[in-house]
């Protein structure tokens, strides 16, 4: 068994199969961009000029190594997978030139009622309240319409920024965990976790 999510409390077989049917009819995710949608085969070429930036593949384990077009169409194979089996969704963020400006990745443990997201947005767009908002629209998303319990991020123990994004956002961080990236090798991670209860009282106290 796995680090994450830190917190395990194992649902009931309808609950969990209620959690993989509502990914598997999910058609998009929340999204703060022009136009977004789910990534399908064909989007590789396009993907990978996003995720050649340094500045975003650096910091997320999950990326496949090296980025080619056959890596990376086969990280759009496996999102696509994962949706059939209601266990994670991939979705492009596109600007209105029709570049790819961002993406989110949303894996879930159905169950555990409990998820994990991931994703970047193009250097040039960084640091102007986009990516907190998206991901808060997200976060609210999968409470309310996967019906999570628990949402459980990783980030890098450098990544001061997303450390900044969770705090500010109420995650509590539980501790520390080697992520495995899919070559096998290690990336030591931070853990930071939120129970729908908090999520949604934030939203609340936020928007009163
Ligand atoms: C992480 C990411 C999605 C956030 O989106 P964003 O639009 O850049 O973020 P926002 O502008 O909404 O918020 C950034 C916050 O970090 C803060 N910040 C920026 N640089 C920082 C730094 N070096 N140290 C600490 N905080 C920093 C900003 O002040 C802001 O905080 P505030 O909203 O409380 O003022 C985006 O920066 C990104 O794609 N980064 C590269 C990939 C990545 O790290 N992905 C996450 C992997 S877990």
């Amino acid at each position: 068994m796995g680090d994450i999510p830190f917190t395990k409390n194992r649902t009931g077989p309808e609950r969990e199969a209620a959690i993989r049917a509502a990914v598997n009819s999910a058609d998009r995710l929340p999204s703060m961009t022009q136009h977004s949608r789910l990534a399908v085969a064909g989007d590789e070429s396009i993907f990978l000029k996003f995720l050649e930036s340094p500045e975003v593949h650096n910091w997320i384990y999950s990326l496949p190594k090296p980025l080619t077009m056959e890596s990376v169409a086969a990280f759009i194979a496996d999102g696509l997978s994962a949706r059939e089996r209601g266990e994670g969704l991939l979705s492009l963020n596109f600007d209105e030139d029709g570049a790819v400006s961002g993406y989110t990745e949303v894996l879930i443990w159905p169950e555990w009622a409990a998820g994990e997201v991931g994703g970047a947005i193009r250097p040039d767009l960084q640091n102007r309240g986009q990516g907190g908002a998206g991901m808060a629209a997200t976060f609210t998303w999968m409470f309310e319409t996967l019906d999570l319990d628990i949402i459980c991020n990783t980030t890098a123990l450098d990544n001061f920024r997303m450390q900044k994004l969770f705090a500010r956002m109420g995650f509590e961080h539980k501790g520390d965990t080697q992520s495995v990236r899919p070559d096998g090798t290690f990336r030591p991670s931070q853990i930071w976790e939120i129970t729908r209860e908090a999520w949604l009282a934030n939203v609340r106290e936020r928007s009163s």
